[in-house]
């Protein structure tokens, strides 16, 4: 036992191990860098980050990074909460992320990882008085959860951590044990995806998605007041329910109920984009069937983010 543990860890491969990433201020390629065993975000959850994505288009033979100051502005606001510091400006971290894109010459969909941790190798659970550390990491990615033909979600029987308890607007490492228990829970249980409620029984988000609801001619998305992340996808979805659908977006709390009795039911983020839900707790929403406005959503935001409507030009950066 003791030596098939010993085999394993001396032969584990990372999983793109020529990658270049930005790690403590230069580039470097993934094999070449190692954290220690007592790291302590590894241990506490001391961390923020962010999930950014760049999509490639085929035709135009470029790669379009989506939002990249509206991440680096809220892993900013993340880190303040942690009482850590960003070491470069959301400039600065913008052309890094450009340059490491081509520097590996991606020439498929990708997913851009930026971390800041607590980078100290000692024991002991606080924020102040600890080194940080930062880096960037990219590699190419498809879809994260299913977006075309729907998806089935349960409530989860686990709550969204409070702001009062661990702030769900800050994006920490540690929060995400609270994802993962609904998510496997979820997944183990034969359902694509978690919709959790906060402590007082609203809904919340969904496991790393925010989430929209169609009822009576408006769209209804929770408050940031109930312990969702501030999506950056929420955000441009709101600007395009009002314009592209000229359909209202009502921002307030929504009850258990309200997710089996709407007429159409969308999960957003970075990682899900929009992924339609046709399904909760084995209750059929709408139809039953990917609904009508979250197809179209669907459709004019994958096109925007593709790089192939004008209109929406200032919300990627060409990278080639
Ligand atoms: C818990 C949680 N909520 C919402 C989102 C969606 O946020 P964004 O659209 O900024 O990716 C994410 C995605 O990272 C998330 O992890």
């Amino acid at each position: 036992m003791g030596v098939e543990t010993k085999n394993k860890a001396a032969t584990a491969k990372p999983a793109h191990p020529n990658v270049w990433v930005f790690y403590e201020g230069e580039f470097a390629r993934y094999h070449d860098r190692r954290l220690g065993l007592m790291t302590h975000a590894l241990h506490y959850g001391t961390g923020v980050f962010e999930g950014i994505r760049a999509y490639w288009n085929q035709k135009q033979n470029q790669l379009f990074l989506l939002q990249p100051v509206a991440h680096f502005d809220r892993m900013k606001r993340s880190a303040n909460v942690m009482r850590m510091t960003l070491p470069y400006s959301t400039e600065e971290l913008v052309n890094y992320t450009i340059e490491l894109l081509r520097r590996n010459e991606f020439k498929s969909d990708v997913y851009v990882r930026p971390l800041l941790y607590t980078s100290s190798e000692e024991i002991g659970v606080r924020l102040h008085n600890l080194d940080h550390s930062f880096f960037i990491y990219a590699i190419p990615f498809g879809n994260y959860v299913e977006v075309e033909s729907g998806i089935r979600c349960m409530v989860s029987s686990w709550r969204r951590v409070p702001d009062q308890a661990l702030p769900a607007r800050a994006k920490i490492t540690g929060s995400y044990a609270q994802s993962a228990l609904a998510k496997s829970e979820a997944n183990e249980g034969g359902f694509d995806e978690a919709i959790v409620l906060t402590v007082d029984g609203h809904v919340s988000e969904g496991s790393a998605e925010n989430l929209f609801l169609l009822k009576d001619g408006a769209f209804i998305t929770p408050p940031v007041t109930d312990d969702i992340l501030e999506g950056v996808t929420r955000g441009l979805l709101i600007k395009m329910i009002k314009d592209e659908l000229n359909v209202p977006v009502i921002e307030r709390s929504i009850d258990r109920t309200e997710l089996y009795t709407c007429d159409e039911l969308l999960l957003c983020g970075t990682g899900a984009q929009i992924s339609p839900v046709i399904e909760v707790d084995r209750r059929p929403i709408g139809n039953g069937k990917v609904g009508e406005f979250t197809q179209e959503l669907q459709n004019i935001y994958f096109g925007a983010v593709r790089g192939e409507a004008p209109k929406y030009k200032d919300w990627s950066i060409p990278i080639f």
